[in-house]
């Protein structure tokens, strides 16, 4: 039997790969470890949260007694790192709990396992994480796994370390570390700061859509159930060591994403009440600081060596997104109006 430590579980990739891990693995015991920051919502796992073979654990991944104990009590072969701070606007107004989770939280997880395992091969440690490790392209080209590090925001910058220390854990401890760089995903459970939800959300309410810059910067986009799978593939086929890039090869412009958007909401829930379409909603702010112009994954590793291949394309996958977002409205307006802290709270105290 498998037995698997998720740390960040509660947030939004988490959550949607916990579920996946759970159907896809039937042998496996899976521990949940999550501070319950803003961004991690208990709530998004309400439909497992009883299976036998889980366990929930609210707690940091800095506090190192908490984890070593954790490691001695439930034996784990397994890690699946996504716990961190992940976004850049946040990370530009405040970094420091950037460079405590990211990156000291990520060494403390690492020292834990390399204390438990000793010189095992029989485990992995997967970290998860990001294309923005690679810094700002220009017109062309991808990053591959080559391409060196550059990256521009603390957010970045923070991720950029823990992928180093991954990495230096496997060469140094020889440590069977994995490490899965991914571009920018969306999909159910999207906290609403991020730019898909948050314009789903204003534009259902007839609330303003802020567009940075001039909206030509570039994403390629993945559903979040893609990159879940991935993380599975690679944690059952990967070469120990080795970094996977993953991506769905659907590079937009944010206003083609944020038109997309208006487009299929006016015609699944018809238009404003002044009869205008939802793009006349869009307003054209101010930049965000350093923001990279555009981001692209050549996803051609994971596809050869792993067979791995994102189902969905942009157009299915928001199609997707929104009739999910269109028949979960309480879960949006429980985090908009801050009514998930109350629930927090209640369950898990402050
Ligand atoms: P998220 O912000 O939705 O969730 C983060 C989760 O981590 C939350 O549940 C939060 O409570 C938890 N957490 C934060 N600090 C913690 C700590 N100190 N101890 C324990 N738990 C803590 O993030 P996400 O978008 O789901 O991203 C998950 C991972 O995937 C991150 O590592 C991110 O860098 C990476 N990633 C995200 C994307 C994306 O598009 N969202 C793309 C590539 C990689
Ligand atoms: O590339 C992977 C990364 O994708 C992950 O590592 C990060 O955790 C994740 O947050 C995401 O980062 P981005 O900065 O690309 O995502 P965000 O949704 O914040 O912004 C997407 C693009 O939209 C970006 O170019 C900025 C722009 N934007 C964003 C917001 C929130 C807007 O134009 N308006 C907005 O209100």
């Amino acid at each position: 039997m498998q037995t698997i430590l998720v740390t960040g579980g509660c947030g939004f990739i988490g959550s949607n790969f916990v579920r996946l891990a759970l159907q896809q693995l039937p042998a496996c015991r899976l521990v949940n470890l999550d501070k319950l920051t803003y961004a991690g919502n208990p709530t998004n796992l309400t439909d497992i949260a009883a299976d036998p073979r889980y366990r929930f654990v609210k707690g940091d991944i800095g506090d190192a007694d908490l984890v070593a104990a954790l490691f001695a009590e439930e034996s784990f072969d397994t890690v699946v790192h996504f716990a961190a701070e992940s976004h850049v606007d946040r990370s530009i107004l405040g970094p420091a709990e950037f460079i405590q989770t990211n990156i000291v939280g990520t060494f403390i997880l690492l020292e834990a396992a390399r204390a438990a395992w000793a010189s095992r091969s029989d485990v992995r440690f997967l970290h998860v994480s990001t294309d923005e490790v690679y810094g700002s392209l220009g017109a062309t080209g991808f990053f591959t796994e080559t391409t060196p590090f550059d990256p521009r925001s603390p957010y970045s910058a923070s991720k950029a370390a823990s992928d180093h220390l991954v990495s230096a854990y496997h060469h140094t401890y020889g440590l069977p570390t994995l490490i899965t760089n991914c571009s920018n995903n969306y999909g159910p459970y999207h906290f609403p700061e991020k730019l898909i939800p948050l314009i789903i959300h204003n534009a259902l309410k007839g609330k303003e859509l802020p567009v940075y810059g001039d909206g030509t910067n570039v994403r390629d986009w993945l559903y979040v159930g893609d990159h879940c799978a991935a993380i599975l593939r690679v944690l059952q086929q990967g070469r120990v060591g080795e970094t996977y890039n993953v991506g769905g090869n659907n590079e937009k412009q944010n206003l083609e994403v944020v038109h997309t958007i208006c487009d299929l909401l006016d015609a699944k829930v018809g238009l404003l009440p002044d009869g205008a379409g939802r793009r006349s909603l869009i307003r054209f702010v101010k930049d965000r600081p350093g923001h990279d112009r555009r981001y692209a994954i050549d996803a051609g590793k994971i596809r050869q060596e792993l067979g791995w291949e994102p189902s969905l394309t942009f157009e299915q996958g928001i199609e997707q997104t929104i009739a999910w977002y269109l028949t979960h409205g309480d879960w949006v307006e429980a985090i908009v109006s801050g009514a998930y802290r109350d629930y927090y709270e209640k369950q898990y105290g402050k």
